[in-house]
């Protein structure tokens, strides 16, 4: 089972950003955990700052990848076009969205999600542990 894991803008300074909210954890500690966990499943793990690359990157998952585990992070609030690429391989690649903070919890403006209606599940809240819990979920829904 192959799986990307796709992690959008400012992801790349997990550890030291607000870690009041997100936690110590950097991306790769992420990485470790989520390879750890599941050394059977074939976790390719990227970050991007560009909207651009994550539409690409998921329009290229069909027939690639199983699945799709991704934080879309700001974009999650405003990119119509990464639900529109998660939606046009949703038949073949279905995707879990998550979030290390509960956005429900802040400002308003984060209590939306274009992306989420594109994705099986959604899951938040839970810092970089939530990774591995969506991956559980995903490859349960796989496996099913
Ligand atoms: C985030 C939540 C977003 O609102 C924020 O823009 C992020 C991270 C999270 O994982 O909690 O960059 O996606």
């Amino acid at each position: 089972m192959k799986i990307l894991v796709l992690n959008g803008p400012n992801l790349n300074l997990l550890g030291t950003r607000e870690p009041e909210i997100y936690g110590y954890e950097t991306l790769a500690d992420i990485e470790t955990e989520m390879k750890g966990v599941f050394p059977d499943v074939d976790i390719e793990f990227r970050q991007t700052n560009s909207e651009a690359d994550l539409i690409t990157w998921i329009g290229e998952t069909r027939g690639r990848f199983d699945g799709i585990i991704i934080n879309p992070a700001a974009l999650t609030h405003t990119s119509l076009g990464l639900y529109d690429a998660l939606k046009a391989v949703s038949d073949a690649v279905p995707a879990v969205e998550v979030h290390l903070s509960n956005t429900h919890t802040r400002e308003e403006i984060r209590h939306k999600s274009l992306t989420a209606g594109a994705c099986i599940g959604q899951l938040m809240g839970f810092r970089g542990f939530g990774y591995t819990l969506a991956l559980r979920a995903l490859v349960h829904r796989l496996q099913s």
